[in-house]
């Protein structure tokens, strides 16, 4: 797993809070201190700035800027005090010691405009990188204040964004759009989300959403959302009707796929898991090495040699309404206790579900059975007609014939 480091830092990250928390209550305990002035105070740590640079210089911060405490104040200022102004300003006067902060293709706001102190303190901060709030977060919202308030009424933050901003944008300047440290439509994404990258380029079929210009933006917000997985619409049936309510074109085979937003508009009577609003019960968004994408394997053909592996459905339904050969509770689909099921689905040319039932909406008729079923080129009705303990139905493939749970029906050949 490509975070690791992610992970490894928030542990440290906790260790030395946990220990500060710890060196805090004892310091809490002990008597209030005299003014710091760090060479005369045994009990105070040198920082690593004043053992290499001397003490000359009373601080109290943690952090002390090197040139700072070597107390030359004109190294920056033109004179000892720093009352007559700077030898010159910011971004310069930092470059005299630090390699520039903009020189990449995207330079943030702030430092295009020199504004190196809006950020850093440049003598000393209790901050670390001198910085002028107490953590990345709280600094990048001080500006941008609809990320603060993003970041408090949100329901689902991305645990990046909750950790630090700087995960994803340099603070100061980056080859990609926003300063991200990588193109942030998909890039930077399967930097840490690896497994994606290897599954959208290996899978037999994927999907042609990855390929729109927003890749996985078309889809997630990269810093949260109020619905689960930080997608940008409420439910995933949204989500897909965005670009399936207009017929699309796969990029593999060029084949036309219907207007399914369309189709649920004509077809009232919807599949369980499209009222719930959920197309992703049945397809992975982010392809497959199934028919359309679905999440478990479904037969590709009308006719099918029946296995129960292959078929998506048994996820929700029990198997048995199809694998026993006679049953007088498994399915309503039986002429007494012989399934029509078994009979039409369980064998070496058995048909697919596909044949009777439409898996996304129906109208005509109950049980989601659809009312026209695609055999070749030709659609044929299935003429469905629904009776107290049964139905008939009378296809092409056979005149009609009639089922019924409790007086079975004899049909003539
Ligand atoms: C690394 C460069 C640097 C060094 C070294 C430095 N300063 Fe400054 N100092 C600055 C900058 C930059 C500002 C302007 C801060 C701002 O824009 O708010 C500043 C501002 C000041 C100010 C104005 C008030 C304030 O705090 O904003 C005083 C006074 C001052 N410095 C005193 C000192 C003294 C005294 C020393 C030596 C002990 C010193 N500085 C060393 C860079 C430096
Ligand atoms: C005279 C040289 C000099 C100048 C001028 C200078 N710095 Fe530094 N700065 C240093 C040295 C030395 C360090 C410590 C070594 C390091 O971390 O690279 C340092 C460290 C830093 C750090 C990192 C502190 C940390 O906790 O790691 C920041 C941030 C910083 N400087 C910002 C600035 C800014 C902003 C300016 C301009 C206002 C500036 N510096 C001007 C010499 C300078
Ligand atoms: C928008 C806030 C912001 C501004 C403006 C800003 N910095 Fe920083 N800087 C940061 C943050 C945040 C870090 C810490 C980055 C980290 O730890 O990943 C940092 C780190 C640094 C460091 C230490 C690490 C490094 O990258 O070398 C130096 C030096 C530094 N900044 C110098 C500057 C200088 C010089 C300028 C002006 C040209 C500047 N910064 C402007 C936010 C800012
Ligand atoms: C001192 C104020 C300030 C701070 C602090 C600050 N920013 Fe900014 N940020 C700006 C300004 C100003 C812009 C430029 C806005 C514009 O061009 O419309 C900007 C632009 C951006 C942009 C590009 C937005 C766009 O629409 O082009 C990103 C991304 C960004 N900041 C992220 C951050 C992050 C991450 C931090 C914390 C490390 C941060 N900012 C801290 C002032 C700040
Ligand atoms: C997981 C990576 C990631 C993290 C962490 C992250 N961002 Fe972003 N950010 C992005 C991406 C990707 C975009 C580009 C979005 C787009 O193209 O619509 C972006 C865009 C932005 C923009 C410009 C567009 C906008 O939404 O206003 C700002 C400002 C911004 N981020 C600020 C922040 C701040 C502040 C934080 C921390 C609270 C943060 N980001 C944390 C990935 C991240
Ligand atoms: C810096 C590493 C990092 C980057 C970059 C990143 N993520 Fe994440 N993402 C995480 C971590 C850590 C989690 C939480 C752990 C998990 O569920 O995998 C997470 C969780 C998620 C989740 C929710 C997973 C779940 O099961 O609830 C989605 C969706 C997601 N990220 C999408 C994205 C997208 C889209 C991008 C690119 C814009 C992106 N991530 C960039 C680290 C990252
Ligand atoms: C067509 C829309 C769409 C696109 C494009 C998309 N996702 Fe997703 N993603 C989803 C949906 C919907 C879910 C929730 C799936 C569920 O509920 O089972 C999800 C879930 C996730 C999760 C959570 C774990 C999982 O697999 O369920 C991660 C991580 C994730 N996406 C990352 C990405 C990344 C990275 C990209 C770009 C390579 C991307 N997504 C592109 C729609 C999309
Ligand atoms: C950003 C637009 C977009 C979104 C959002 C989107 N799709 Fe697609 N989808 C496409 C395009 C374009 C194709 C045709 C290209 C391809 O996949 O070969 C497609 C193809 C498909 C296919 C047929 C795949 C094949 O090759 O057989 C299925 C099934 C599908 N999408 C389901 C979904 C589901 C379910 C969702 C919601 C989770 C969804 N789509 C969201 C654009 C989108
Ligand atoms: C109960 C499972 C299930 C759910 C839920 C589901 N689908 Fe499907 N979908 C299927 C199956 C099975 C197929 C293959 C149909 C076939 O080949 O006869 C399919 C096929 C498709 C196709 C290809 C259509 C074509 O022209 O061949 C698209 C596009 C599609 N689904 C999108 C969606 C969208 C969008 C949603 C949510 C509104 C959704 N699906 C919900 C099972 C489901
Ligand atoms: C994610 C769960 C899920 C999957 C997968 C699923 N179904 Fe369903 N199905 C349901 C739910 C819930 C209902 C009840 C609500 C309704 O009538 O749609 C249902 C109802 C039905 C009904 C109508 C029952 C009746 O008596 O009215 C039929 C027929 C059906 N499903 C066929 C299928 C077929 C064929 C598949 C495989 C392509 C399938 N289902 C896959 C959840 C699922
Ligand atoms: C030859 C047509 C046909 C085929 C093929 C078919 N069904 Fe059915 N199915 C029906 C009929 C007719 C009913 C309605 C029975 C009734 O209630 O009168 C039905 C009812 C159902 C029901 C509602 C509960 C029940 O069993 O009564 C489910 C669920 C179901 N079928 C799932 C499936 C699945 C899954 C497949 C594929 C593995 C499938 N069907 C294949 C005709 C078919």
């Amino acid at each position: 797993m490509k975070y690791n480091h992610f992970f490894i830092s928030k542990i440290i990250i906790a260790l030395v809070l946990t220990l500060t928390t710890v060196f805090a209550a004892a310091k809490a305990a002990a008597p209030v201190a005299a003014p710091v002035v760090a060479k005369s105070t045994k009990d105070t740590p040198l920082t690593d700035a004043q053992k290499f640079y001397g003490t000359e210089l009373k601080s109290s911060k943690k952090v002390v800027h090197p040139p700072y405490a070597w107390g030359d104040c004109t190294v920056c200022h033109k004179d000892a005090k720093g009352e007559k102004g700077l030898v010159m300003d910011p971004p310069e006067l930092c470059a005299m010691c630090h390699e520039a902060k903009d020189g990449k293709k995207f330079i943030h706001g702030p430092v295009a405009a020199g504004a190196c102190t809006s950020c850093h303190n440049p003598h000393e901060s209790d901050n670390a990188k001198l910085l002028v709030a107490s953590s990345i977060n709280e600094l990048c919202v001080s500006c941008h204040q609809d990320k603060d308030e993003f970041l408090r009424k949100t329901a689902n933050i991305h645990p990046p964004v909750k950790d630090q901003c700087t995960n994803c944008h340099d603070p100061h300047t980056e080859d990609h759009l926003f300063q991200l440290k990588a193109d942030g439509k998909k890039d930077l994404c399967v930097m840490c989300h690896v497994e994606k990258e290897v599954w959208t380029k290996t899978v037999t079929d994927k999907h042609g959403a990855l390929n729109r210009p927003r890749k996985c933006l078309e889809c997630h917000d990269p810093h949260g959302s109020s619905n689960p997985k930080f997608l940008i619409k409420d439910t995933s049936k949204e989500l897909c009707l965005t670009c399936h309510s207009q017929p699309v074109t796969t990029d593999e085979t060029g084949e036309k796929l219907m207007d399914i937003g369309k189709h649920l508009e004509n077809n009232p009577d919807w599949h369980g898991p499209i009222l719930w609003g959920d197309c992703a019960a049945c397809h992975n968004p982010h392809g497959s090495n199934n028919l359309r994408m679905l999440n478990k394997p479904f037969p590709r053909t009308f006719y099918e040699a029946f296995d129960e592996d292959n078929y998506i459905c048994f996820q929700c339904h029990e198997k048995e309404k199809i694998m026993d050969e006679k049953t007088s509770t498994a399915t309503n689909f039986r002429n007494g206790d012989v399934n029509m099921h078994f009979i039409h689905v369980n064998k070496e040319k058995g048909r697919s579900c596909r044949a009777c039932h439409d898996f996304h909406g129906t109208k005509e008729y109950p049980h989601h059975l659809r009312a026209k079923t695609q055999f070749g080129k030709i659609n044929f009705p299935i003429r469905f007609i629904e009776s107290e303990n049964g139905g008939s139905c009378a296809p092409a493939c056979h005149a009609r014939r009639h089922y019924d749970k409790v007086t079975p029906k004899v049909n003539l050949k």
